[in-house]
């Protein structure tokens, strides 16, 4: 990768921009001080602006705990969006939600810069398990856990068979976990109005392997550990099933 393109990924500027900073000797690779734009980059290089080590990498995966009330959009004109709660690195290097949580559900949101794996673990022919927290303004009972289990039949398609657990049930609420492997629109709202409820909070908790880490609160994020990344890559790895 060329140099400027770098410090246009790392999000130090426009390319022109980028190009004055090496053209005003501000870079070192290597210990050397770079003054050509069109410098080729090889893997390890160590590059430093204003004597500060740069942290060089474009590829990033994140864990957000995304809050009600934020779009998951990489920009919206008016709206706050999920992107804006992250420093500009990540828009920089082209880091995209995998998937959306509507507005006002909050949880687990990935976003990676990796599109291949997003598009394996979006795949509703891979069947990755998302698991959902929600409370309903009434009760639920076997019923409603034979009629998940079944497949919902929705106005526009048929829900794929879904675990649902009670966690507790009474007659003005109920709180329940719900497991799906697909996300069509409003889809966890949906399935639980086709049972007469509706859904008064909803929060995401895992996606797959990967569960929202209890140490952040709504608004933070962390990088995802290798370990967790190689977790999730293994999760989408091999043939869809039909
Ligand atoms: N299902 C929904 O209804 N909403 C979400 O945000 C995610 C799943």
């Amino acid at each position: 990768m060329r140099l400027d393109r770098l410090l246009s990924l790392l999000a130090l500027g426009t390319r022109s921009q980028a190009r004055e900073i090496v053209k005003g000797g501000r870079i070192a690779v290597n210990g050397q001080t770079e003054r050509n734009v069109d410098r080729r980059l090889n893997k390890g290089d160590q590059i430093v602006l204003d004597g500060q080590p740069l942290d060089a990498r474009t590829v990033r995966h994140v864990m957000l705990y995304k809050p009600c009330g934020v779009l998951t959009a990489a920009m919206d004109k008016k709206q706050k969006t999920v992107l804006d709660l992250l420093p500009p690195v990540y828009k920089a290097c082209g880091c995209m939600p995998v998937g959306r949580l509507d507005k006002d559900t909050e949880g687990l949101l990935l976003l990676s810069t990796d599109g291949e794996m997003a598009h394996r673990l979006l795949s509703p022919k891979r069947h990755v398990q998302k698991c959902y927290r929600a409370e309903v303004d009434g009760p639920l009972n076997d019923a409603d856990i034979a009629a998940f289990r079944q497949g919902l039949a929705l106005s526009d398609f048929t829900a794929q068979p879904a675990k649902l657990e009670i966690l507790s049930s009474c007659a003005e609420k109920a709180v329940a976990l719900v497991w799906v492997g697909e996300g069509k629109y409003h889809q966890v709202r949906r399935m639980f109005a086709a049972r007469g409820r509706t859904v008064k909070a909803l929060k995401r908790l895992s996606i797959g392997p990967l569960a929202l880490d209890e140490s952040l609160h709504p608004g933070e994020y962390r990088e995802l550990e290798p370990q967790k990344l190689q977790m999730l890559l293994s999760a989408v790895s091999g043939e869809e099933n039909p």
